[in-house]
């Protein structure tokens, strides 16, 4: 049995990685709008795996005999002002998501949870892949400058990421 602490924990959790896919979806909206296919793949592939992470959480909450429970999500951004904005707005948004995930693991020590310690060291390993992924676009973005033939090519480029298998 999950402690009460703890599932609530949890629930905020799963807010936050549905959050995090509204986000992508909104950034994916917008680069569509702007026309940079390829870019509004990449967010498209990286929503579908925040509700991926919401799910671990949803099940691991029910296998424990806890209640999930979902709170309101807010409105995401709809607009940045470059793709070099909006990937560096989603790599800020990854940092912080590592946070939360530590945070998290801090409390399963505290409650001695070690069922959920357990199940969240995945995600400790998830973020530092998170975090590579973001700021490595971020690094990619900057060398190939912010319009033009460079900006193209980057697009291509990162259109060419497909969904991952866990
Ligand atoms: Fe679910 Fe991108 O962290």
């Amino acid at each position: 049995m999950i402690t009460k602490k703890m599932e609530a924990a949890l629930n905020e959790q799963i807010k936050e990685e549905l959050a995090s896919a509204y986000l992508y979806l909104s950034m994916s909206a917008h680069f569509a709008a702007e026309g940079w296919d390829g870019m509004a793949g990449w967010m498209r592939v990286q929503a579908g795996e925040e509700q991926e992470h919401a799910m671990r959480l949803f099940d691991h909450i029910v296998d424990r005999g806890g209640k999930v429970k979902l709170h309101a999500l807010a409105a995401p951004e709809t607009k940045w002002a470059s793709p070099l904005a909006a990937f560096k707005a989603a790599y800020k948004h990854e940092q912080h998501i590592t946070g939360c995930i530590h945070g998290l693991v801090e409390l399963a020590q505290k409650e001695k949870d070690h069922a959920a310690g357990a199940m969240l060291q995945w995600f400790v390993t998830e973020q530092v892949e998170e975090e590579d992924h973001a700021s490595k676009v971020v690094q990619l973005l900057e060398r190939m400058g912010t319009e033009g033939r460079g900006l193209v090519i980057a697009d291509r480029e990162l259109g060419r990421r497909v969904a991952e298998k866990e």
